[in-house]
């Protein structure tokens, strides 16, 4: 098999946080020994709840932060904040595209810049590309002179999705992409986001709250808990046979489509735990119905196979 295009090898990253006046300070261990790696035309799927690492993983994927430890490699090559040369292969798009867009731009201009910054292509060459760019992900000639505020949510995602392929990039990073559409746009952005991939070789990372949007468009899966990977594998054998009681817990929570296939729903106990305090052992143990005193005291590791969980109980 070919190269991975983003690979990171025990990435970490850490932040120190004030806790008042007279109080030392506070580690934070947002990302915690992360492992993957990516191949073009593939999407990884990054998925776990509110404060997991989701969104710090995808800082140091794009080259905003660098890992307090471990090794992110882009395309190959060891990738640092400040090297442009790299910069430029992982692009990002956001949960909220109108929060990302300048209201004062028009379209044409929104995606004539990363060209206008990076390039030397004249006008007209901009002019040409930004043109094709925007029939490729579904928006017509005459939205060109258009702001951002006269489209839809899922039309302005489209001109997110645009802006953000306009240098060509290798990878890119979807945090929460669809999360602010309604449903059946969900859909029609997932749907071309899958198109896009196949036309242009892309590799996503797709970070989502929930596996059920991910469902279709995964080919691993990586599910995250308090800033450490539980559970990976391809998504086909994560979502047919999860192994982590977190992953159940999260599938149990997704409505499934085939009434044959009920699942029974798992309740999660208890509060997520404070990340400057994680519960010692597995970090799941407080909220899981399986743990045992082993799981309050040790730390369990991901497997060695392919497909990988960190737990003493796994599920059948
Ligand atoms: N700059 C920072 N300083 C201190 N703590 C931070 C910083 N950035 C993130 N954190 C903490 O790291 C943890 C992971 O945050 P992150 O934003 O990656 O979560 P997330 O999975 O993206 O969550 P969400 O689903 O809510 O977007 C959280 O506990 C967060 O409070
Ligand atoms: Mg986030």
């Amino acid at each position: 098999m070919s190269e991975p295009v983003l690979q990171g090898n025990d990435l970490s990253r850490f932040y120190s946080v004030s806790r008042g006046a007279f109080k030392p300070s506070a580690t934070v261990r947002a990302l915690n020994g992360v492992t993957f790696s990516l191949h073009s035309g593939k999407t990884l799927a990054v998925v776990g709840e509110s404060g997991c690492g989701k969104s710090t993983l995808a800082r140091l994927v794009t080259m905003i932060e660098d890992p307090s430890g471990g090794e992110l490699l882009i395309d190959g090559k060891p990738a640092r904040v400040g090297d442009r040369s790299l910069r430029s292969l992982v692009q990002i798009v956001f949960q909220n595209p109108y929060g990302s867009l300048n209201p004062r731009q028009k379209v044409g201009a929104i995606l004539e810049e990363p060209l206008k910054i990076n390039t030397s292509d004249d006008a007209k060459t901009r002019r040409r590309k930004v043109e094709e760019m925007m029939t490729k992900v579904g928006l017509r000639p005459e939205h060109y002179d258009r702001y951002p505020h006269m489209f839809s949510g899922g039309q302005r995602q489209r001109i997110a999705i645009a802006r953000a392929l306009m240098l060509r990039p290798k990878v890119l990073v979807l945090d929460e992409p669809v999360s602010a559409l309604d449903l059946s746009i969900q859909a029609q952005v997932l749907n071309l986001l899958m198109d896009l991939q196949r036309e242009m070789g892309l590799a996503y990372l797709f970070i989502s709250h929930g596996l059920s949007v991910v469902r279709h468009i995964a080919d691993e899966v990586m599910v995250m808990y308090l800033g450490r990977p539980v559970e990976t594998g391809s998504a086909e054998e994560v979502f047919a046979n999860p192994k982590h009681p977190y992953t159940a817990a999260l599938l149990s929570a997704t409505p499934v489509a085939n009434p044959e296939g009920k699942r029974q729903r798992i309740q999660l106990q208890g509060e997520l735990p404070s990340p400057l305090k994680p519960p010692s052992g597995c970090h799941f143990n407080p909220r899981c119905w399986r743990a045992t005193e082993k799981c309050r005291s040790e730390t369990p590791e991901l497997g060695p196979e392919a497909h990988r969980f960190a737990c003493f109980h796994p599920l059948d």
